[in-house]
């Protein structure tokens, strides 16, 4: 028998990767509607039946440019003090310049950006209290972007059919193959957190929870 198979620390998806092991957390953290791996019980309100007013994704949109900017102007900078963060500058993930775009055309359409809400500010000022704890920030920035390409692209789908008659918003176009993007983006996080030590592992797959909950707030603005 592989020592790995007995070693206590091994946890699940680990011999993959870390990127691995924190997906299997997420997906699980995910209703049994949102995603076919989803371990929580039913939204109350699934997707399918969300019917916000454009003034709704306006807010959406605004609130999801407060955390954008925080983690692009602020958190994953080039010249960042903490080496690991300059990792994940320029990814080709960064959605704030897409943001402004759509904010921009729904002001010419009427709805001018209002300021971000609690749910945005509080969301910051919680990551605020993180910036010394990498494995912490760098768990709430893979979940954050992620999930944008994942369900955030099926809400975004539902959202330019039911509200823009399908037309397309930046938010959800990137300028290469998202996959690929993806792929490169699993690569650097396994580098970074290749020699975390298992219990800093941990804390970074233990934030999956908050997570979850503070993005869950942003997106709650479409859930009606
Ligand atoms: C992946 C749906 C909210 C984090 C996924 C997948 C689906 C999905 C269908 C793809 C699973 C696959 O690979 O086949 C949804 C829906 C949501 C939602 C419908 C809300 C209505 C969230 C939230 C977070 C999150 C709030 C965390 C902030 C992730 C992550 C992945 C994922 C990290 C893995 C992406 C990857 O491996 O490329 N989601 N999700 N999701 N979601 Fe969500």
């Amino acid at each position: 028998r592989s020592a790995k198979l007995t070693d206590p620390e091994r946890r699940p998806g680990s011999l993959k990767g870390f990127v691995n092991e924190m997906r299997m957390v997420a997906m699980k953290l995910h209703t049994k509607d949102q995603a076919k791996e989803g371990m929580q019980e039913k939204s109350t309100l699934p997707i399918t039946e969300w019917k916000p007013k454009q003034s709704d994704f306006v807010q959406f949109l605004a609130d999801s440019l407060h955390v954008y900017e925080y983690f692009e102007e602020e958190l994953m900078v080039a010249d960042s003090p903490h080496p690991e963060y300059a990792r994940f500058a320029d990814t080709g993930l960064e959605r704030v310049a897409s943001l402004k775009t759509d904010l921009a055309y729904l002001a010419s359409l009427g709805n001018p950006t209002p300021p971000p809400t609690a749910a945005a500010t509080k969301y910051v000022d919680y990551l605020k209290s993180l910036e010394a704890k990498p494995e912490a920030v760098i768990c709430h920035w893979y979940n954050y972007y992620f999930a944008h390409t994942a369900g955030g692209r099926m809400i975004g789908r539902k959202m330019q059919d039911q509200l823009f008659e399908g037309r397309e918003l930046a938010f959800y176009m990137w300028e290469e193959d998202v996959s690929d993007i993806l792929n490169r983006v699993r690569g650097v996080i396994d580098e970074v957190a290749g020699d975390w030590p298992r219990d800093v592992k941990d804390d970074c797959l233990e934030e999956t929870g908050l997570s979850f909950a503070y993005s869950g707030t942003v997106l709650s603005n479409l859930a009606k």
